[in-house]
């Protein structure tokens, strides 16, 4: 069984989202919140979490927003989650995403796209000790 990092990025927050993501999110047969906290990420945190994205011309407006207000920042636990979650957000470009998926429902803009779910086995051990160094 995998765990993945998810955030409900502040956008989803704003708009009042949260219930609507979470409820997808917790449907999925067998998939549990191991841990959730209401978080205002700090320049350092984003830093280290879109390091590969560093110079790219989105970079600023994206920490600017990611920082711009609270997130929920989540652990889920279950079969499979973290090419689940992925698959639920849809594709980053919420106009490209299907409706049905959490960006194509919801989303216009590109860096507002509501939700970050890490993409790998990987990205997902390095973004669960950034995000909840305390998780075993
Ligand atoms: P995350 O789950 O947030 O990591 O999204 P992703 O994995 O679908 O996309 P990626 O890691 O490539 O990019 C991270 C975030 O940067 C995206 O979610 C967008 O918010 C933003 N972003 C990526 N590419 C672009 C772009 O071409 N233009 C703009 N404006 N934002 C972008
Ligand atoms: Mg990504």
């Amino acid at each position: 069984t995998q765990r993945t990092l998810v955030l409900l990025k502040p956008d989803s927050v704003r708009r009042g989202l949260v219930g609507e993501i979470l409820g997808r999110i917790e449907s999925k047969a067998g998939w549990t919140i191991a841990a959730m906290e209401l978080r205002t990420l700090d320049r350092g945190t984003l830093e280290q979490h879109y390091a590969e994205h560093e110079g790219r011309p989105f970079y600023e407006p994206l920490m600017e927003f990611m920082a711009s207000g609270p997130s929920v920042v989540m652990v889920v636990e279950g079969e499979r989650v973290i090419e689940g979650v992925r698959a639920l957000a849809g594709p980053t470009d919420p106009i490209a995403a299907a409706p049905g998926s959490i960006r194509g429902d919801f989303g216009t803009i590109v860096r507002e796209n509501l939700i970050h779910a890490s993409d790998s086995e990987e990205s997902a051990a390095r973004e669960l000790k950034l995000f909840f160094p305390e998780l075993d």
